[in-house]
């Protein structure tokens, strides 16, 4: 039933039943943290490596949590003070944690492809934590478990997924993960911030809020990822506010019991304004970092029962 893979690298080529035996365990595991129980001692004596190449805070706190409510010995590396700065190739770096024998990797890389081109070469499981344009899974799936949660389903909902789409891993894996479970996907967004080669996909491209937002029962707002931009995509950040930025007056164009969501980090005032993010009953926002422990606990929970050391 769950994927064979022993690596988390991508949404892209899951089958449905796969995601949803995962978002079904993921549930089991929002329930064991609710009550408070520190867990299973399902992956005592493993080690969980965080190997992180990018800034983050959520997504590499959320896997030390979900790793250490299961046991492991939980690893963070700090590739600013590691050899890597040193020169070291991402292969070396690759032969030096075989060397450990590191049983799950969770890497995250400004480059699309690193963490599968990791995973050809260490022992572990590889999960994608985020690499480059490409994908973020467990982003996808905390997402999923969330909406469906509060909705009870993802089919035949219209999901709208606004603002800088080209540059984001989480718009790409969302959609593959949406489009295999049933939904509609609008993405909403200037020209200039929408993959040219994405409506084959099977998602409806909007270039305006207004009707991207018709009818729509999610809407998901994405961080402007200056930091990926090259030239001079979006004109200043208050003008991309005025037409893309998610305000009361543009989140009733959704429909009117449409909920809020976004991965993290918020630029409020950029692509969100403060008073929808912290909306305590339209913004999903705090929830969608909850369910980001259970999901990851549920991934590692999946991969280390097929990890090579295991076979
Ligand atoms: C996202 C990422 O890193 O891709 N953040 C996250 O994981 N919560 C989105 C972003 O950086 O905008």
């Amino acid at each position: 039933m769950l994927t064979p893979n022993r690596h988390l690298l991508q949404i892209e080529g899951m089958h449905p039943p796969e995601i949803a035996a995962l978002l079904d365990l993921a549930e089991s595991y929002v329930l064991l943290n609710r009550s408070g129980k520190t867990g299973r001692d399902l992956l005592r004596g493993r080690t969980l490596i965080n190997l992180f190449f990018e800034d983050s805070t959520r997504t590499r706190t959320s896997f030390e949590l979900a790793g250490k409510r299961l046991g492991a010995d939980v690893i963070n590396m700090a590739v600013a003070q590691s050899s890597v700065n040193k020169g070291e190739t991402l292969l070396d770096t690759a032969a030096t944690l075989n060397a450990m024998n590191c049983d799950l990797l969770v890497v995250r890389h400004g480059q699309s492809g690193a963490p599968a081109l990791l995973a050809q070469k260490v022992e572990a499981s590889v999960i994608n934590a985020g690499d480059g344009t490409h994908e973020h899974p467990t982003q996808a799936l905390l997402d999923a478990l969330t909406i469906r949660r509060r909705r009870g389903r993802l089919e035949g909902l219209v999901v709208a997924i606004c603002g800088d789409v080209l540059h984001s891993r989480v718009a790409r894996s969302n959609i593959h993960l949406l489009l295999a479970l049933g939904s509609r996907v609008h993405l909403i967004g200037p020209p200039t911030l929408i993959p040219t080669d994405v409506a084959r996909l099977g998602v409806t491209v909007f270039h305006d809020m207004k009707a991207g937002l018709a009818g729509a029962d999610i809407v998901m707002m994405l961080r402007l990822q200056k930091e990926r931009m090259t030239g001079g995509l979006v004109p200043s950040a208050r003008e991309f506010f005025r037409f893309w930025g998610l305000d009361a007056e543009k989140l009733a164009y959704a429909r009117p019991d449409a909920l809020v969501m976004h991965p993290g980090p918020m630029n409020r005032g950029v692509e969100i304004a403060s008073d929808v993010a912290d909306d305590p009953i339209r913004s999903l926002i705090k929830e969608q970092v909850e369910m980001g422990v259970a999901v990851r606990m549920a991934v590692l929970d999946v991969l280390s029962r097929r990890a090579k050391r295991n076979d």
